[in-house]
């Protein structure tokens, strides 16, 4: 089943006005059909105009967090509710920095999937190991409970995009190898067949995170399992359009 190729560029807490159009700029440079390839920025929340007007209508933009609360008395926080009125499309839940960093559970990834798909933005649900856990040989246990905390959250899974990023992997230069990201992708996949159903996890689509580059893209993006990237680092670079192109090339 031919699945439409997905590729998010995670700016994390980076960029200023000048960056931003600067890298629009280049963005806006390289042509991809929206209908095979869906391209999805994830700046600050407080660079999501400044992002907006620097890209082409090819981009489509989302929030790198979602509260788990609803507007009111939360000091800090961006709500569902206001990426819904803002007309943000996507948010990413549970990437492994708001898990390690900022403490964020299981639990929580469930409330942020559940209010973020309620308000109708979708969702890209990341996932992964530890080194840790990887050498334990835990990485399909921890990918399996991780996403078994969300199925009852999932509402659509049209409208959910599942980021195999192995915390080893992130912002280390050290890329999992296109064996290692298969094998957890198929077994991803595996675990949603059983859980939810075979139509889901042949429809669902996986990506991978954890150093992607110009450089090792083309080799995992013919892995047959998975369906494009998360990328941080390279997604600030002029290279993130190399990582375009390589998917475009192979499966848009
Ligand atoms: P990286 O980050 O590409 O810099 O490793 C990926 C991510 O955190 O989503």
């Amino acid at each position: 089943m031919a699945r439409t190729a997905w590729v998010g560029g995670n700016w994390k807490c980076n960029g200023t006005t000048e960056s931003i159009k600067t890298l629009g700029e280049v963005f806006n440079g390289t042509s991809f059909d929206k209908k095979k390839l869906n391209v999805v920025i994830f700046p600050t929340a407080i660079h999501y105009s400044t992002a907006r007007q620097a890209l082409n209508e090819q981009y489509e933009l989302g929030s790198q967090n979602v509260s788990k609360t609803k507007n009111g008395a939360f000091t800090g926080e961006v709500s569902a509710e206001m990426l819904k009125n803002m007309n943000v499309p996507w948010t990413l839940v549970g990437h492994s920095e708001r898990r390690t960093l900022y403490h964020e559970t299981d639990a929580d990834t469930a409330v942020k999937t559940k209010i973020a798909l309620e308000h109708g933005i979708e969702v890209c649900l990341c996932i992964g190991e530890t080194l840790e856990e990887r050498e334990a040989e835990k990485t399909n246990e921890v990918c399996s409970r991780q996403i078994d905390a969300c199925v009852e959250a999932i509402s659509d899974w049209n409208k959910v995009v599942i980021a195999y990023e192995p915390v080893w992997a992130i912002g280390t230069g050290k890329v999992a190898s296109q064996q290692q990201a298969q094998d957890a992708h198929e077994a991803i996949r595996a675990h949603i067949a059983k859980k939810v159903s075979q139509e889901v996890a042949d429809k669902v689509r996986i990506v991978y995170g954890g150093s992607v580059s110009d450089a090792n893209c083309e080799g995992l993006i013919q892995m047959k399992d998975i369906d494009g990237f998360l990328v941080g680092g390279a997604s600030l670079k002029p290279a993130f359009v190399d990582i375009i192109k390589a998917v475009k090339a192979a499966r848009a």
